[in-house]
């Protein structure tokens, strides 16, 4: 049976960092568990019946200071729950649920990590560096794409990386997506030294698989499965692995994931038919 209760918290802080893009900062009970990175939460109003299900949503930075406990978001406004989230004001009340799902696993024994961020996808890789889980690597390069300059966000919370930026409108640094960053430089990376964490849109997760393709770098990547429960009971979030017998398999992303060896992840390509990343 899962433990995980959910809570009432009530919103500190709900501002626009960029057009349609907010971060919002909750207060919670102390009780509630300390997130690992890649954790997700889920979010509802607790105060309006529509819409009835809860969104899910990364953990972008967590605090337990002088007694208060908050989560803060990075979200951006992409339907009906999201919107209903844009419009509350500080002291509305939320539920939350969570901490959910299997995080990020550390860089063990790395030298050197990659990020890899499309959008709001910089969330939980933000967490992640902040977090101090990668500090036994020697150097951290940080890829970070969005659709336009203005989109771009949590920026100057990845100081101290070698950070590399990028637009799809080219209105802002390097004209192009993440990717194709990465395209550019993976030649300089050691694979058996290398760690790549990514986080973005499904375009994005399976390019990444055919760019790295049978070069033998670990990359662990959070995807982002819409979802009903979060707690593994609807299967609403299924997706399609490679088993350890090597046979498709499904797992559910909101309990089994939301993070996932790339290695494992078997995409529908356009004709109906799985491929996956044939390195291991
Ligand atoms: C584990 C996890 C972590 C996430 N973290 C973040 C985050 O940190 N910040 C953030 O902005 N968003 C995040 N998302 C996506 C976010 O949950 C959705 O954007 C949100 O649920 C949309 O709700 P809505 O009611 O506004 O839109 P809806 O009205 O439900 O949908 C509007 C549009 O968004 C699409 N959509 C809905 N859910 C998803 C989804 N899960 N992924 C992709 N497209 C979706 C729909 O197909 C539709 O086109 C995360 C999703 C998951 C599963
Ligand atoms: S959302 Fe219900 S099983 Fe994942």
């Amino acid at each position: 049976m899962d433990e995980t209760q959910a809570v009432r918290g009530d919103i500190v802080e709900n501002r626009a960092v960029a057009p349609g893009h907010f971060q919002m900062s909750i207060r919670l009970p102390g009780s509630f568990p300390t997130p690992v990175p890649g954790q997700f939460v889920m979010v509802r109003s607790a105060d309006h019946e529509e819409p009835l299900l809860a969104r899910p949503f990364s953990v972008y930075g967590f605090q337990r200071r002088r007694g208060e406990t908050a989560v803060d978001l990075l979200y951006r406004t992409a339907g009906r729950g999201t919107a209903l989230l844009s419009r509350l004001e500080p002291g509305a009340r939320l539920v939350v649920l969570g901490p959910l799902g299997r995080g990020f696993a550390p860089p063990e024994g790395m030298k050197k990590v990659i990020l890899l961020a499309g959008g709001v996808g910089v969330a939980p890789l933000v967490f992640l560096l902040r977090s101090g889980r990668l500090a036994g690597t020697n150097a951290c390069t940080c890829y970070v794409g969005a659709r336009t300059g203005e989109q771009l966000t949590g920026l100057e919370l990845l100081r101290g990386a070698d950070l590399h930026v990028c637009t799809d409108d080219g209105s802002r640094a390097f004209c192009g997506q993440v990717t194709d960053l990465l395209r550019r430089d993976i030649g300089g990376y050691d694979p058996p030294e290398t760690m790549i964490y990514a986080c973005g849109p499904s375009p994005m997760i399976r390019t990444l698989g055919r760019l790295l393709g049978d070069r033998p770098i670990r990359c662990q990547v959070s995807l982002e499965e819409r979802m009903a429960c979060g707690l593994g009971a609807c299967l609403g979030c299924a997706v399609a692995v490679r088993g350890e017998s090597g046979r498709k398999e499904y797992r559910r992303v909101c309990k089994d994931g939301p993070v996932f060896d790339l290695r494992e992840i078997l995409f529908a390509s356009p004709g109906g038919a799985e491929e996956g990343q044939q390195n291991g």
